[in-house]
């Protein structure tokens, strides 16, 4: 049976008393994980290698057929409500819908036949945190209706449908590390990908007498999905300049031969990735030796690499981060996810732990007015039906 925190069943009693309030039947249950990731950031769209895990924060999804062609959702965070008819699935104004609405169309367009059903959904996953509540809204549904509609998909192809979504409905053009992790995840393990074949390996979480903790900027900047897009774009055309299919061929001094027919920062990009995808392969040697300093050191270097040359943090994210690089005993730390805000991931002595959130939160608020939050996170199973109806 899973295990339920307190925070998880004061969810659950909020999704069920919203769903109980607005619709009827007796709902099935999905939980939903977001994920962290150690190392390998930018580096999934460009078919390289990463290192998350799925993590208990989570949204539950509650919900039944209806007997209509109609779907309706509650989100019970933000006390907002979407209803949609099966054949008038388009993206509208919501982005929250528009994750929930594409996930469907995938199983319409596949030839599933999902019939009209009721949602209720909250959670206790920061939304904008860089813990990927979006892949968790897709794969949440995703699981939902596979399970409800008998959808025969493997972990691995709803995975790839989720990320399909994003890209053709949702207008997302995402890499997959999200939406694998929240599905693949396995207690106390972390994942290392191949984003180009899907090959997969369960490395032990062991990370020995440091903790990993996630201090919450808050701050989520505007431009960060136009950003993420330009990313993108740059990447690819690194690759095409260097006349490869992605960056993740390229080592750096296959790099440097094409460096004077790119644009600087199209070599920043390029010279970023390559050297992220080497660092993820440390790392994990570094996980597997028990070197838990030299797994710090890299993920230091990654945000060194995120702030000068990938350019995707910002000043309250870099004030966190400095923090921790002055602090004894905090090995190691970054920018998490897409970037622009969100949490950064840190790697502390667990006997500095207390101190070293209550001075950093402290420094933080000094310096931006902004109270950080700190989470810790275990590493679970994937996103999974806890009750048939
Ligand atoms: C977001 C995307 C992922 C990945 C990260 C950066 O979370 O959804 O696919 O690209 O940013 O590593």
């Amino acid at each position: 049976m899973p295990q339920f925190s307190p925070s998880d069943q004061a969810v659950i009693a909020k999704v069920q008393a919203a769903f109980e309030s607005r619709f009827a039947g007796n709902p099935q249950w999905v939980r939903a994980c977001g994920r962290i990731n150690i190392i390998g950031e930018h580096t999934d769209y460009n078919d390289g290698f990463v290192l998350p895990a799925a993590v208990d924060k989570y949204l539950f999804f509650a919900m039944a057929e209806n007997g209509t062609d109609e779907c309706r959702f509650l989100a019970c965070d933000i006390n907002e409500e979407h209803n949609v008819r099966l054949n008038e699935l388009t993206p509208g104004p919501k982005l929250w819908a528009n994750y929930l609405m594409g996930i469907i169309k995938q199983f319409v367009q596949d030839g599933k036949g999902v019939r009209g059903f009721d949602c209720a959904f909250g959670g206790n996953l920061p939304i904008g945190s860089g813990m990927s509540s979006s892949a968790a809204l897709e794969c949440g549904l995703a699981w939902s209706l596979n399970t409800m509609f008998d959808g025969g998909y493997s972990r691995e192809q709803l995975a790839q449908l989720a990320q399909r979504s994003s890209h053709t409905f949702v207008g997302i053009p995402c890499g997959i590390m999200d939406q694998f992790a929240s599905l693949m995840g396995k207690e106390n393990q972390l994942i290392l990908l191949d984003c180009r074949s899907l090959d997969y390996a369960y490395i032990p979480f062991d990370t020995g007498n440091y903790r990993v903790v996630l201090l919450n900027s808050k701050v989520h900047h505007e431009l960060a999905s136009s950003a993420y897009s330009t990313r993108v774009k740059e990447c690819r055309e690194a690759a095409a300049i260097a006349g490869v299919k992605s960056l993740r061929e390229l080592n750096p001094e296959q790099l440097e031969v094409f460096r004077h027919h790119m644009s600087p920062t199209v070599y920043n990009r390029a010279s970023y990735v390559v050297a992220e995808n080497n660092r993820v392969m440390a790392a994990c040697a570094a996980l597997r030796n028990g070197d838990i300093m030299e797994l710090g050191r890299l993920m230091f270097e990654t945000h060194d690499g995120l702030r000068y040359l990938y350019e995707v943090s910002c000043p309250e994210i870099d004030l966190l981060v400095d923090f921790a690089k002055n602090f004894e005993g905090v090995i190691g730390a970054r920018v998490m996810g897409g970037g622009f805000g969100g949490c950064t991931i840190n790697l502390v002595h667990k006997d500095v732990l207390d101190n070293y959130i209550a001075q950093a939160s402290a420094h933080y608020l000094q310096h931006t007015g902004i109270r950080t939050e700190a989470y810790f996170t275990a590493s679970v199973n994937g996103t999974e039906l806890l009750a048939k109806k």
